[in-house]
């Protein structure tokens, strides 16, 4: 995949071939398995446990939804995603494919080759060394939009510098080719290719989103982590920015994670949401299985933040604070992910499950009564 491209087999076509990342994982069926699957991801800083234990898969074409307050560690399960830390412990793959391992990871596999190895199992040794190949190449098809659209774009790059980055770095120097992609993708985010000579203080804030959505969208990634991408910015263009990634999302094929704080944001434009609190993911399930059965206390508590413009409703709602050593009582067993229906996990214990089980049903009972 070094291969350098220059003008003939540019026009030959080449790049097409080179950005398709079916043409070395042939064997990934996305009916069959998840696009992302993240296994026991754990990523501390000195004492703080960013990401603690953290599972979860995403599957083709969906928009996956993670979620929680502040200094939960949502870009920190992101960004090591992509690779940009040696993560503590864990695997992830992406197209059925190893794209990262952990440090206590890799101890395991270690043991379990010697093993393997002493007990002249060659069958089991080549298994492992297939199984510890990561994909670099591969990583280039997951692409981040980063948080702070200010912060993440040079300013004293032009656009155009800007969007063309990821080309040149796969080895594309056709200038012609070049300009032509970066006007294409300027247009496909609702710029204009005249942009490209400018310089991001220059742009708006919904702007320089849009130009930090091109830069993701330039190598046809398969992937796209979006780290909060519109919450800096005014609501009236929030909403603009979601529809131009459902549009691309449609349009490219495109699977989503989409970071946000904050409940209200995901529920419309997410399949699957993921809630995480403090390192830990505390509640998994489909959007609309979440907003029926809100299972997790800390769940609950971002619910309750969310207004709804039915005025009964807001007489009655009231902002529920989760205090988790006033909640839980782990003293005896502690909270494992449990699925409590098919798909829909939550972070408990025994006790705590068959108390869920009992409440979905007194859910479902009080909603049948509602629609009465
Ligand atoms: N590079 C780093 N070095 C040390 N600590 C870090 C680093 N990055 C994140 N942290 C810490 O890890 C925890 C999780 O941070 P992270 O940025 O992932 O949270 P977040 O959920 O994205 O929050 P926000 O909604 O504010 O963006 C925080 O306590 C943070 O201070
Ligand atoms: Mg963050």
């Amino acid at each position: 995949m070094s291969e350098k491209l220059v003008g003939r087999e540019l026009k030959e076509n080449k790049l097409d071939t080179l950005l398709r990342v079916d043409n070395y994982t042939p064997d990934f069926d996305p009916e069959k398995e998840p696009i992302l699957r993240v296994e026991h991801l754990k990523q501390y800083f000195k004492s703080t446990k960013a990401v603690d234990d953290v599972s979860f898969t995403i599957q083709k074409g969906e928009v996956f939804g993670l979620v929680g307050e502040s200094g939960c560690g949502k870009t920190t399960t992101g960004r090591s995603i992509i690779g940009l830390y040696e993560i503590n412990d864990g695997d992830v793959f992406f197209r059925g494919k190893r794209i990262g391992m952990g440090v206590d990871a890799m101890k395991r596999w270690k043991k379990a080759y010697a093993e393997a190895k002493a007990a002249g199992d060659r069958a089991k040794m080549d298994e492992l060394k297939k199984d510890k190949v990561i994909h670099k190449d591969l990583m280039t098809k997951i692409q981040m939009i980063f948080q702070d659209p200010v912060g993440s774009l040079d300013p004293r790059m032009t656009v155009r510098e800007i969007i063309a980055e990821g080309l040149k770095i796969r080895g594309i120097r056709d200038k012609r080719f070049i300009e032509d992609r970066v006007a294409e993708v300027l247009e496909k985010v609702g710029l204009v290719p005249e942009h490209a000579e400018r310089y991001p203080h220059e742009f708006s804030g919904g702007q320089r989103q849009r130009i930090g959505i091109a830069r993701a969208i330039v190598l046809q990634p398969d992937l796209i982590i979006a780290d909060e991408p519109i919450s800096a910015l005014d609501v009236s263009i929030q909403a603009q920015v979601i529809n131009l990634m459902n549009d691309l999302r449609d349009e490219m094929g495109l699977t989503i994670m989409f970071i946000a704080h904050d409940l209200s944001v995901v529920k419309y434009f997410s399949d699957r949401i993921g809630v995480m609190y403090y390192g830990k993911m505390v509640e998994l399930a489909d959007s609309d299985e979440l907003f029926a059965h809100p299972l997790h206390p800390y769940t609950r508590s971002l619910l309750s933040a969310i207004p709804l413009p039915d005025p009964n409703y807001e007489k009655r709602r009231k902002r529920i604070t989760y205090v988790p050593s006033l909640t839980h009582d782990y003293t005896k067993e502690g909270p494992t992910f449990k699925e409590v229906l098919p798909g829909h996990f939550v972070l408990c214990n025994t006790a705590e499950f068959e108390k869920y089980q009992a409440e979905i049903v007194e859910m479902d009972a009080n909603a049948r009564r509602k629609q009465q």
